[in-house]
């Protein structure tokens, strides 16, 4: 009898794997999408998030154009990345110490340039308590955060005519659930740290 019951379970555990795929295309995740106004740098464009699947693993492929990405005089090549909002009130851990700090109007002003604190890392890799961090490309989906695109992926070089077309396939992004990237930034900076664009990731 308990053996029984332990293969109705088993049964049942089959059955709920072979409806999960079906429900999953049913319900897929939003798209999400960002574009860049050149209001922070000079960057202009925008870029389509969608899921994919890459072998049997669920993926999200960014798609774009971008115009303003020309060659760096030093040569330097630009990093992108995706980054916690200070806008997200969820980490508003020092609302009740300073609370001035957040008023709309400074908000305002820190919003029309880019509201970023630090790299979206859902896993933690870059807790220090978390050992070194290290992010190894060809085994990205274990070592590097998820927002560390530009080492995962390899840095972007300026093209003569500026225009750039994007085109990025991750397993590790998500666009839903509690790790999603819906909502936070994307970044375009050079290696000198200065900023070409920055937009928040609508869903
Ligand atoms: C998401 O983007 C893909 C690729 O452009 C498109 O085919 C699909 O219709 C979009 N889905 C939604 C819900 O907008
Ligand atoms: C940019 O150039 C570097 C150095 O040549 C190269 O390693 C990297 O793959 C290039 N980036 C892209 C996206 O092709």
């Amino acid at each position: 009898m308990a053996r029984l019951s332990a293969l109705l379970t088993g049964a049942s555990l089959v059955v709920l794997s072979l409806f999960a795929p079906s429900l999953a295309q049913q319900q897929p995740p939003n798209n999400g999408s960002l574009s860049f106004n050149g209001q922070v740098g000079e960057v202009t464009g925008s870029i389509l998030l969608y899921p994919i699947t890459i072998g049997d693993k669920d993926a999200v492929r960014f798609e774009g154009e971008l115009e303003g990405l020309g060659r760096l005089d030093d040569g330097a090549s630009y990093k992108y990345g995706i980054y916690n909002s200070e806008l997200d009130s969820t980490t508003d851990s020092d609302s009740t110490s300073t609370p001035t700090r957040r008023s709309p109007l400074h908000l305002q002003k820190r919003a029309q340039r880019c509201p970023i604190t630090t790299m979206f890392d859902p896993a933690g890799l870059l807790d220090p308590d978390n050992g070194p961090y290290q992010c190894i490309p060809s085994d990205y989906q274990n070592t590097c955060a998820v927002g560390d695109l530009s080492t995962k992926f390899a840095v972007w070089n300026g093209t003569e005519t500026g225009k750039y077309y994007v085109e990025i396939e991750d397993i590790t992004v998500k666009l839903d659930g509690p790790d999603s990237v819906l909502g936070k930034f994307f970044i375009i900076r050079d290696t000198n740290e200065n900023f070409h664009a920055c937009a928040r990731i609508a869903g």
